[in-house]
């Protein structure tokens, strides 16, 4: 029996299928990048082969795809970084942006009156950048190659131009209407007011010297001198408040990763102010007291008892969760297996339980942030999610600047006391303060296996993030799936509030849906969840996963 099963796997080694999984994923032996934007990936992997390390591709990838993928990659926006060394701590690097000086709660209210605009749409929605001062101190902790070889990929993609998409030409056909106010917006996505159209070259002549100021000076060439002013300016013009000393003062910071455990592998992930490191273990926590492999993938029990981990996860991070440097967290007690325990204690295997309206629903979020992953060959990993929160942020382009400024802000909650049954929340762990960080649910993770780096894996998504970062771990470690197949495989979502299971379209049986029905679930069908790119290190091959519910993505490796 051992004999026949060794026959088949090494067979399936040479036709490349993995044993047991449905899915070819993409393999290479010393370093890979999976990336929303396969010429980024494929600028990661080539940092890699002249000899720079994982930090030193994802600075180069992160820089790419601000070029390459403006609907997420930016400059102008935040994100975080999980950095797993073969050697040392791993480390959570935290570039959300940050609220400007004159913030305060109420600053979403017009005569008393809250507006989704101001706090969505307008220059009060700029949070103060993160991305390039959080980059630049993750390569000075880690990075090897010169600062500006790593900016070189990118500007020369700005200057010399990158071909458009099918993907990035009608991304661009939703956001032009909201950019109409804007002409450096409209200047930098148009051919003089005619949409980029799949196939040509476009060329970001702005973009390009604001990366050249970034890559001569590091967080100076954004943070003062001339992109700071450029920033100021804009800000002046539109009734925005970040100020030259909001820039100046901003500080990427390094926090300590959450950890858990999931039936004998260790969990990174990031720590608040994103909510989903500590949301993630917990659900681990409470799914490890169930069989989840015999249950098997999709079944309706599985499917029951991971909506009610999420139902407790989500009504905790609503609860408790927010910037770490203003707010108390009781982050052990949420992270333990003694309150996963107590948690478990309160599902009903065969009913669903019941999530209490009597505070708040969440308000939507748009889907454009972007993940990637990254390994090299001497197993240093990096996790790395950033945003500008909706897709193209908050559509202003900086003029002169050529690159994208982010909404950040929205994620704030409304106002004090401003929760409502419409979705508004007007809890205080999450009220716009100055300098705070706004809450965030943001992914990256790192999973190891016996102290080395077995799986990394992020996603965009909004609050959907959470959730589809949990279900490529358990497709992994309960279901047997390989890294594209754990990509592959259809999501379910719940949030706590609303009291619904959202489940992607055409994922599971109908069988499935009505048993859940019958406990009591609330399902509605969706058409997508999330983008994941997920790299598994098996047996010392390096196994890429590559979204294909987005258009341009792609694994490189060598
Ligand atoms: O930080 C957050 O959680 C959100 N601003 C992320 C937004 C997002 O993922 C949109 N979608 N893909």
């Amino acid at each position: 029996m051992k004999i026949t099963s060794a026959l088949l796997f090494l067979l399936c080694l040479v036709w490349q299928v993995p044993a047991g999984a449905v899915s070819n994923a993409e393999r290479s032996e010393h370093g890979m990048v999976v990336s929303a934007n396969a010429a980024s990936s494929a600028v990661g992997v080539a940092i890699m082969k002249r000899g720079g390390n994982a930090i030193d591709a994802a600075v180069a990838v992160a820089f790419s795809l601000a070029v390459t993928h403006p609907t997420a990659g930016n400059i102008g926006g935040g994100g975080f970084l999980v950095y797993q060394g073969s050697e040392g701590s791993p480390v959570a690097y935290d570039f959300r942006e940050t609220a400007p000086g004159a913030s305060h709660p109420e600053m979403w209210l017009v005569d008393g009156q809250y507006s989704y605009e101001r706090h969505h749409l307008s220059h009060l929605s700029v949070g103060v950048p993160g991305t390039v001062a959080g980059l630049y101190l993750a390569w000075q902790d880690a990075g090897s190659l010169p600062w500006a070889d790593l900016l070189a990929p990118a500007i020369e993609q700005a200057k010399k131009g990158i071909v458009v998409t099918d993907g990035l030409a009608r991304s661009l056909e939703h956001v032009l209407p909201r950019m109409q106010k804007y002409p450096a917006s409209v200047a930098k996505f148009t051919n003089e007011g005619t949409p980029l159209a799949a196939g040509e070259v476009w060329r970001q002549p702005d973009l390009a010297a604001t990366l050249k100021r970034i890559a001569d000076k590091g967080p100076d060439g954004f943070y003062r001198g001339r992109t700071a002013d450029l920033i100021v300016a804009e800000m002046q013009r539109g009734g925005g408040i970040i100020t030259h000393e909001d820039l100046a003062g901003y500080a990427a910071k390094r926090r300590a990763p959450v950890r858990g455990s999931y039936r004998g592998y260790d969990v990174l992930s990031m720590p608040p102010p994103s909510s989903g490191g500590v949301a993630i273990v917990e659900m681990l926590n409470i799914l490890e007291g169930y069989d989840l492999a015999a249950s098997g993938f999709g079944s309706a029990r599985s499917l029951h008892l991971m909506t009610e981990a999420m139902r407790r996860a989500y009504a905790d991070r609503a609860r408790y969760l927010g910037d770490p440097d203003y707010v108390e967290m009781p982050l052990a007690r949420l992270t333990s297996k003694d309150y996963a325990a107590e948690l478990r204690g309160t599902i009903d295997p065969e009913k669903a339980s019941f999530s209490s309206p009597e505070s708040f629903t969440w308000p939507a979020e748009s889907k454009q942030t972007t993940h990637f992953s990254v390994v090299d060959k001497d197993r240093n990993a990096v996790s790395l999610t950033y945003t500008l929160e909706y897709s193209y942020g908050s559509a202003i382009v900086v003029p002169g600047g050529g690159f994208l400024l982010n909404n950040e802000m929205g994620d704030f909650n409304a106002g004090p006391g401003l929760t409502d049954s419409t979705g508004l929340i007007g809890t205080s762990a999450n009220l716009a303060e100055p300098g705070k960080r706004m809450l965030s649910s943001m992914s990256p993770t790192i999973v190891n296996r016996d102290g080395e780096v077995f799986m990394v894996t992020g996603t965009p998504g909004g609050r959907t993030i959470i959730n589809t970062v949990l279900q490529t771990i358990l497709n992994v470690i309960d279901h047997g799936a390989n890294a594209q197949t754990a990509v592959d495989l259809g999501r379910i979502h719940h949030q706590w509030l609303p009291d619904v299971i959202e489940m992607e379209k055409l994922a599971f049986s109908p069988d499935t849906i009505r048993m859940l029905e019958a406990q009591g679930h609330r399902i509605e069908e969706i058409d997508d969840q999330g983008v994941a790119e997920v790299i598994l290190v098996n047996d010392g091959v390096l196994e890429g996963g590559v979204d294909r519910r987005q258009w341009d993505g792609g694994v490189a490796g060598y």
